[in-house]
């Protein structure tokens, strides 16, 4: 299932195509227009009925169509296009969330019980698909969310929002398996990508990041039994962001795993914190009096930076903060050159409760 939120397509030649099941299957193409469905692109008409029509008579079709969108900008609702079909999403054209409407209603760092946002495209028990040319500009929450869902392939996307925008990860990832993300860009407020418990096997690779939070696994441990396996994150950039290479955990946390994850091939500049274990992760101001900041019960390890390179906006480059009660395992850091230039001397590192090794080049000096 695929749910668009309040987005606007603009200027938009965004195709769906869907591939019935075998079963019914003939080969014919067929186009079906949402414009004969009585979309209208005036930027004002809710088009979402049309685009829905579009889409129940193209899955009816049973053999390949296409949902065509063509140029032009298009409001929707809320939208929900359900399956069972092969999917891929493309096009050229891009979806504004129109995020700025409702960032400042966005009270989710100090109201525990906040409303999340609507994110602009959800893909929810998707499986065998493909999302590319694509672009998404100021979502209100995340751009998209992958949930329960298995061989996805994204690529050549491109998702934007302010730096300071709350709560606009780029791809945030849970439940799912078997997800490569290539020659992507993020620039947005939140994660770049996100990768939180039943993320497994997950590829990463040409994505460059920033402004935003990192390429981040976690936050884990809120619920007992929290995994997350088998990430690689290769080839990437960050440029100006708060964090490149990231995992996080609640403190205190309930019991969970985050183990072999590889982050290499990564170039970081003028980041703030180029490589970062935090196990001591609590951002809402209550956290700072809590009890058992340090006892997170989150398992990490296996867990390899390697040939990480360039200049941390940060006199700590490397901070790897692990638990006290379960400490990390098998991190290793190899061929590490990331270079601090301003005031209080070159960059450091810093350990806490971590078993790892170091080896190549290491500057700053490991602490491992
Ligand atoms: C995703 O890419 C991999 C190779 O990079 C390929 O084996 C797989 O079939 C692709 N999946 C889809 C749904 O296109
Ligand atoms: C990443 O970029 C490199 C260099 O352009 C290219 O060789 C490689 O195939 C790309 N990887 C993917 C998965 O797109
Ligand atoms: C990384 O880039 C190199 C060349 O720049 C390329 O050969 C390699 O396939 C890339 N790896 C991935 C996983 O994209
Ligand atoms: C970590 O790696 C070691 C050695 O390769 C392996 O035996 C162990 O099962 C791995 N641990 C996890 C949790 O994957």
């Amino acid at each position: 299932m695929v749910t668009l939120a309040y987005a606007i397509f603009g200027l938009c030649f965004l195709v769906f195509f869907s591939i019935a099941n075998a079963k019914y299957y003939h080969s014919q193409l067929k186009y079906f227009n949402v414009k004969d469905y009585g979309a209208v692109a005036d930027d004002k008409r809710d088009n979402s009925q049309a685009f829905l029509r579009a889409w129940y008579d193209g899955c009816r079709w049973g053999g390949r169509s296409v949902i065509y969108i063509p140029y032009g900008t298009y409001k929707l609702r809320e939208v929900s296009f359900e399956g069972p079909y092969r999917l891929v999403v493309k096009g050229g054209g891009y979806l504004d969330g129109q995020g700025a409407a409702a960032w400042p209603y966005n009270d989710c760092s100090k109201n525990p019980k906040c409303m999340p946002l609507p994110v602009t495209m959800r893909f929810d028990f998707v499986t065998n698909s493909r999302i590319h040319h694509l672009r998404s500009i100021n979502s209100k929450n995340s751009h998209i969310n992958l949930f329960a869902c298995d061989n996805v392939n994204i690529s050549y996307v491109r998702l934007t929002a302010p730096d300071e925008s709350p709560n606009t990860d780029g791809i945030h990832i849970g439940l799912s398996t078997n997800i490569k993300i290539s020659r992507t860009v993020i620039q947005t407020g939140d994660d770049c990508i996100a990768m939180v418990t039943g993320s497994r096997n997950i590829e990463i690779s040409n994505v460059t990041c920033g402004p935003g939070h990192g390429i981040s696994i976690g936050s884990l441990g809120r619920t007992p039994g929290e995994v997350v396996t088998g990430i690689n994150v290769r080839n990437c950039t960050f440029i100006g962001s708060q964090n490149g290479a990231r995992i996080k955990t609640w403190a205190p946390s309930l019991s969970s795993v985050a183990s072999d994850i590889f982050f290499g091939d990564i170039y970081m500049e003028n980041v703030h914190n180029p490589i970062l274990i935090d196990q001591q992760y609590c951002p809402t101001p209550s956290c700072s009096d809590q009890l058992g900041q340090d006892n997170s019960k989150v398992q990490i390890s296996n867990v390899t930076f390697s040939n990480i390179w360039g200049t941390s906006s940060s006199k700590v480059a490397v901070t790897l903060k692990c638990s006290k009660l379960v400490p990390c395992k098998n991190v290793q850091l190899d061929n590490i050159n990331l270079k601090y230039h301003g005031r209080g001397g070159p960059a450091t590192s810093s350990c806490l409760n971590v078993i790892g090794d170091s080896y190549g080049r290491q500057s700053p000096p490991s602490c491992l």
